[in-house]
């Protein structure tokens, strides 16, 4: 069948409680999401697994959870205030605002020579606005995109002392704590410090659904290693992160590397290659049916050398005089004294669930010839492990029997029980949620002390004792 294109998942995500509109009630606010009960738990189970991955599962690896307040020097110094920005330019017959950048995206240049010539304002000077169709615009200009807030309660708006940003990145959390893990966990090169947590953009054009939101969720980890060894663990990331989307279910038809041009290049990075997803699988054979999923950057020793006091920069441009700490790392073996490379996987979480629900979406034609949504999570994403439904609700042994079972599953995996509808309904209602598996509680039963597992991929059924349940369960979602 045909991918289905974002609208198809909106449409799912609220009928089925994974994702609402946010403030839906006031009207909405642009581009902001709530997660409902479903969502949470795929969301939550996303970044488990997250975790388990990247912390758990290795030896070279610490967490943290900083701050989403920071210092406001952090971003004086990590490049922000003065790069993280965004070239807007307004309509004026409708005062529609759009991303410079974005607009070039869209009206390819006849002449890339011609064009580098131009200043800006001649460059798009006939582009028709996206919104009413003239064409009259203003300069290209530079938009922060921080959020900026007032640190306590006497601060005036604009007294600079108390200005503060929410953190764009998680990333920078990392680097400002570099030697307080290093020391307290005695940590020596190579090694790596994760991050999940909530990051913010005042995001220009934010859209397509929970794609681009202004408050979203990062999975961020900073390795850090000796320079030199930066450009072969770089590469060991990208193939890492990689087959990590893949082992959750993701298909490789619909996942690419993409190699960032030196002119997309962050001012941090000296390499960055992003994991795209086919996120606009209706722009067939068009590049921009592609977008980020999640990218993995050389950052070099940029943010370590950045915050550190005084550090050394031969042609000292990047002296700090605020901070108190100097980042550097000290070698016992060769006794040298160097500031890490850091090699940065990024990862939205919400960019990810976006990308899991798509790839899981399918539709499947009944005997009745109806259609039926079948979402086919892999097992460990599944907010739901297994649904146990009794056959007759209003049998009290049925009842009692199928709410024990559920009780007693419910420790080691996610159960739930319903008896609002007939067994085809509570069927079609799992499938639609990505519910691997339903047990199903009947006369028999009563008799034979077993129940009927239905698969929710092949709507296959096969009749397990109660007494292996559990652990039968346990193995078919391992094997899923
Ligand atoms: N520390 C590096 C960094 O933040 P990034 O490419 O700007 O890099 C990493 O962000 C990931 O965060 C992106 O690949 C994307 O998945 C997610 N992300 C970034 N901006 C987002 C937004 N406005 N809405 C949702 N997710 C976003």
């Amino acid at each position: 069948m045909a991918a289905p294109n974002i609208e198809t998942i909106v449409s799912l995500a609220k009928r089925r409680g994974f994702v609402f509109p946010s403030s839906d009630i006031y009207g909405g606010l642009g581009s902001a999401w709530d997660y409902g009960s479903l969502g949470t738990e795929l969301c939550n189970n996303v970044k488990q697994e997250w975790w388990r991955w990247m912390v758990h599962e290795r030896d070279d690896m610490e967490g943290i959870d900083s701050s989403i307040i920071l210092n406001r020097q952090v971003w004086k110094y990590s490049g922000h205030e003065e790069t993280f920005s965004d070239p807007l330019v307004d309509c004026r017959e409708c005062n529609s605002r759009f991303r410079y950048d974005k607009l070039l995206d869209e009206h390819p240049p006849v002449s890339a020579a011609l064009h580098s010539l131009m200043r800006p304002p001649d460059v798009i000077r006939d582009f028709p606005c996206p919104n009413c169709g003239k064409s009259n615009w203003t300069e290209p200009r530079d938009f922060n995109l921080m959020f900026r807030t007032t640190l306590g309660a006497a601060a005036e708006e604009d007294d600079p002392t108390a200005l503060a940003y929410l953190r764009p990145e998680t990333a920078q959390g990392i680097f400002i704590n570099f030697l307080n893990i290093q020391t307290t966990m005695r940590r020596k090169l190579p090694f790596g410090i994760a991050q999940i947590g909530k990051s913010f953009r005042n995001e220009v054009t934010p859209g397509n659904f929970i794609f681009r939101t202004r408050e979203f969720e990062q999975m961020e980890m900073e390795y850090f290693v000796k320079p030199g060894e930066d450009e072969r663990v770089h590469q060991e990331w990208i193939d890492l992160c990689f087959d990590w989307y893949k082992s959750l279910g993701l298909s490789a038809d619909n996942l690419r590397l993409y190699e960032q041009p030196v002119k997309e290049l962050a001012h941090y990075a000296k390499r960055t290659v992003d994991i795209h997803y086919r996120f606009f699988p209706e722009r067939a054979e068009d590049e921009r049916q592609w977008d980020e999923l999640m990218g993995i950057a050389n950052r070099t020793d940029f943010d370590l050398r950045a915050h550190s006091k005084k550090p050394e920069d031969a042609e000292g441009k990047r002296l700090n005089p605020d901070s108190t700490e100097d980042l550097s790392y000290f070698d016992e073996a060769t006794k040298e004294r160097f500031y890490p490379f850091v090699i940065e996987p990024a990862a939205g979480v919400n960019r990810s669930v976006l990308a899991f629900l798509m790839d899981a979406y399918t539709e499947r034609t009944t005997d009745k010839n109806e259609t039926r949504v079948v979402l086919k999570l892999h097992s460990s994403l599944a907010p739901i492990k297994a649904a146990v439904l009794p056959l007759a609700k209003n049998k009290p042994e049925i009842v009692h029997l199928a709410k024990s079972i559920k009780c007693s599953l419910q420790p080691s995996l996610r159960a739930v029980y319903d008896d609002t509808g007939g067994i085809g309904k509570l069927y079609a209602r799992q499938d639609e949620i990505g519910t691997p598996f339903c047990v199903t509680v009947d006369h028999q039963s009563l008799e034979d002390e077993a129940v009927t597992v239905r698969d929710r991929d092949t709507w296959e059924q096969e009749r397990v004792k109660v007494a292996d349940l559990r652990e039968h369960l346990q193995k078919r979602l391992n094997e899923k």
